[in-house]
């Protein structure tokens, strides 16, 4: 069963059935601002910090799922029947259902803009939801037209309900919430303030003086009623009072009235700042209607130059649609805003956790420097004099420059923690958290090209200075201590797998990881010249390959582990748990094994771990309690990480395959769990099929398939970077561009346009012989080029093309 479909013309997800079975998302904003929105305008806004920020309120878990939203209704003044732009929170009868009379709706997520369509007696109406560039405001652009041929007479209203800013308080101390804020009309603009801490405010405004306004939400709603049926869009009319303390709105609304044929537009703007130092001029810029337009054209080319970074077309149109536009902008998500903002994580944590940042940043580098650059300083300033990294941290505690805020004294009395007590020791470390940032720095610096990165002083957590080249070598360095007598790294708190403790025993996936690692920082010390550095950490890379020949091969598969008593989990001597998943490539990815367990391992992760949505994490599953394994097996079996379809090592089987050379079983691989394959199968997965989940029910439950935890996953950067680097084989070298790939026999070839270091790759790979793998010649302009050797980089400005045959 399907609700949409994928527009790839206009880069838009169209959901044609606004009853789709739970809320559809779409992130908006690119800096400061972001809002959270379904497919029926329910969602929140933020400014910068989910948890510290917060501008709309969003009622977590609700009943129904989506409430309260950025609304916008439309009332007919000749019989005072209304309905909303967005399907919810009215819920008109649907056409589609067969209700004669019934309203039409469809919902457009774009790349960062939505758009809510809805017609209805004669009226087709639009909202669009969209966060300019540069300022902290969004939008709602709403055109109204009469199709019937009546002279119509409307109200249009508009509705958000205000949150308090810090999400604890609004959700669990309104006491202090109801009662420290405040609103006030003037001048057509809503102020939401909180009295005692003037530096902080929100407001709502429009491009047309109002006809009436609340500011007050229950005087918005009425006594018994809710945002399917407020009281005031009943009345045509709003109650035309604010006041201080209780729950806050912005509403405004408008008298239109329409001839046959006629559009009307009005603009809403929901913004971040004081109505005197933001909103008036926000409002009398957006008034303008071509300032409108101009800034969605604008954002519109944001995003295109983004895209114009990596461009594929190939025979694959799922893999083509996702990588260019959705699995791009899910990757840019998370890195920009994080993992704690949606409809599942709701706000209660914040900052950065180590590992899933120091993942996400190595995929979005050439569409998104500043933000990668940005979030690899945070990374290297929360990263300790040991190596090791903090697991979760807030990046404002190590940043001198972090703005500090009035000081005004607070009833509540919560004690400023010192920056020594944000350091955690070795009993909170994961063995991996420092391990992922290595190959990002190397990445970071092959897409700029900037060696003098690795020069640059930034301290550690405990403030000593220290060149990123050092701190790159600390974090190789702690790995290598921290391993067990037979050599495997120590499993300390965790690793990728939060839930797989082994009561601090040995990891497996770490000694591989710290291996990847190791080649990824080769790549920049031999050219560097660090003869003492090459040779010391090609010996601690012999050594681990050696240490995973001996200790970890299980026969068909490598063992996951050792817990603390040494017994081995993850092996075919075990009942539960035979074997994990998110290890498996690793070996292969690092280049410390041979072909044939690299072909072997992976049949088996396709033999018992596959299935029709992607490979389960572990085999079988857990169904007996064991702490010494961890906490894994104490989540029901097919769920997380207790046997289900976890996506985000999903990913790396596929470059393992492609590595190997098997380009039909890395792209089997990316299609079993690839989401637009499953845009037809919804009454299954649930969940948005354009976006990655972070898990999907393993077979183990009854709910097999069901897709759960949308957008923020490292599944999203690992599947770009699985398919652009290692299927269609694009990579870097510090000078030169790579043309690898592994694809499938039966492809012809494929074009790829990447721009790096500002010149443009115009990519032909060509397939005459429908080979999987292996380049026979490259032509340059026209010039052959050694096909063994990386494509030269091009200077600033330049243009080539680059015809690559397989063979
Ligand atoms: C969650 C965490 C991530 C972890 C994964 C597996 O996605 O965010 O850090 O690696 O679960 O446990």
């Amino acid at each position: 069963m399907r609700y949409g479909h994928f527009d790839t013309d206009r880069d838009e997800y169209v959901i044609d059935r606004p009853d789709v079975p739970v809320s559809w998302t779409n992130y908006l904003g690119t800096k400061d601002f972001c809002t959270v929105l379904s497919h029926n305008g329910g969602g929140y806004s933020y400014y910068k910090s989910s948890q510290y920020g917060r501008i709309s309120r969003f009622r977590p878990n609700g009943v129904p799922l989506d409430r309260p939203g950025h609304y916008v209704y439309l009332r007919d003044d000749a019989d005072g029947d209304f309905w909303s732009v967005s399907w919810q929170p009215v819920g008109k009868p649907l056409k589609a259902d067969g209700h004669e009379d019934g309203a039409e709706y469809t919902t457009r997520h774009g790349l960062g803009y939505s758009t809510f369509e809805a017609k209805y007696k004669g009226i087709e109406a639009e909202q669009t939801i969209v966060i300019p560039l540069d300022d902290d405001v969004e939008l709602w652009d709403v055109k109204v037209t009469n199709t019937s041929d009546e002279v119509r007479t409307l109200t249009v209203g508009s509705y958000v309900e205000f949150s308090f800013h810090t999400i604890t308080i609004d959700n669990q101390n309104l006491q202090m919430s109801l009662y420290a804020s405040g609103s006030s009309y003037e001048d057509g603009i809503i102020e939401y303030d909180f009295y005692y801490e003037p530096w902080t405010h929100h407001y709502f405004a429009s491009s047309e003086t109002p006809s009436s306004y609340d500011s007050l939400r229950d005087n918005f709603i009425g006594s018994y009623r809710s945002e399917s049926n407020p009281i005031a869009i009943e009345r045509g009319e709003g109650s035309n009072k604010s006041g201080t303390t209780q729950n806050h709105c912005g509403s405004l609304q408008h008298k239109i009235t329409l001839q046959p044929g006629e559009t009307k537009r009005v603009v809403y703007l929901l913004g971040y700042g004081s109505r005197d130092e933001a909103g008036r001029a926000m409002q009398a810029k957006y008034a303008d209607l071509a300032t409108v337009d101009a800034e969605r054209a604008r954002l519109r080319k944001h995003w295109t130059d983004k895209q114009d970074k990596l461009r594929i077309r190939t025979p694959h149109e799922g893999m083509n649609t996702m990588i260019n536009t959705w699995t791009l902008l899910q990757a840019e998500t998370c890195v920009v805003w994080s993992r704690f903002a949606s409809f599942v994580e709701v706000g209660g944590r914040a900052g950065l956790g180590y590992r899933d940042t120091a993942q996400d940043v190595m995929s979005v580098i050439h569409s998104n420097p500043t933000k990668t650059h940005q979030r690899i300083v945070e990374l290297l300033r929360a990263q300790t004099e040991a190596g090791y990294g903090l697991h979760l941290f807030d990046p404002k505690a190590f940043d001198p420059d972090a703005p500090k805020l009035p000081d005004v004294p607070s009833p509540t009395i919560v004690p400023t923690p010192s920056t020594a007590d944000l350091i955690h020791g070795l009993e909170d470390t994961c063995s991996d958290d420092h391990l992922w940032l290595v190959p990002s720095v190397v990445e970071y610096v092959k897409e700029t090209g900037r060696l003098d990165f690795l020069d640059e002083e930034i301290p550690f957590a405990e403030g000593t200075p220290a060149t990123v080249y050092e701190h790159l070598k600390r974090a190789l360095d702690f790995s290598t201590e921290q391993v067990g007598e037979n050599g495997v790294a120590l499993g300390l708190r965790a690793d990728w797998n939060d839930c797989l403790n082994l009561g601090g025993g040995q990891t497996a996936l770490v000694t591989f990881l710290h291996a990847w690692a190791i080649r990824a920082f080769l790549e920049i010390a031999r050219p560097l010249g660090r003869t003492e550095d090459v040779e010391k950490y090609e010996a601690e890379l012999a050594r681990i390959t050696a240490v995973a020949d001996r200790e970890l091969w299980d026969g068909k598969w490598w063992v996951r582990g050792y817990t603390r008593d040494g017994v081995k989990v993850g092996s075919n001597e075990n009942k539960q748990g035979k074997i994990f998943l998110e290890h498996q490539a690793w070996p292969v990815i690092a280049g410390i094994t041979s072909q044939e367990r690299g072909e072997q391992s992976m049949d088996s992760v396709r033999e018992l771990l596959g299935s029709e949505y992607g490979n389960h994490l572990a085999w079988p599953a857990f169904t007996e309690i064991d702490d010494t394994v961890g906490f894994l097996t104490r989540v029901y079996p097919g769920i997380k990480e207790n046997a289900s379809i976890f996506s985000h090592p999903n990913a790396w089987p596929i470059i393992a395959e492609a590595m190997l050379g098997r380009g039909d079983e890395a792209v089997a691989f990316y299609d079993s769990i690839l989401p637009y394959n499953q845009n037809d199968n919804i009454e299954v997965r649930g969940a948005e099929p354009y976006a990655y989940v972070q898990f999907l029910y393993g077979r183990d439950h009854e709910d097999f398939g069901k897709a759960q935890n949308p957008w923020l996953t490292g599944t999203a950067g690992w599947m770009y970077t699985a398919a652009t680097k290692y299927i269609l084989g694009i990579r870097l070298a510090l000078d030169g561009l790579i043309v690898d790939p592994a694809i499938p026999k039966d492809w012809d070839g494929f074009e790829v346009r990447r721009e790096w270091r500002g010149a443009v790759y115009e990519i032909e790979v060509k397939n005459p012989d429908h080979v999987s793998k292996g380049v026979a010649s490259v032509t340059i302009d026209g010039v052959d080029h050694p096909a063994d050797l990386p494509i030269p980089a091009q200077p600033e400005g330049a243009e080539v093309k680059v015809v690559v045959t397989l063979g």
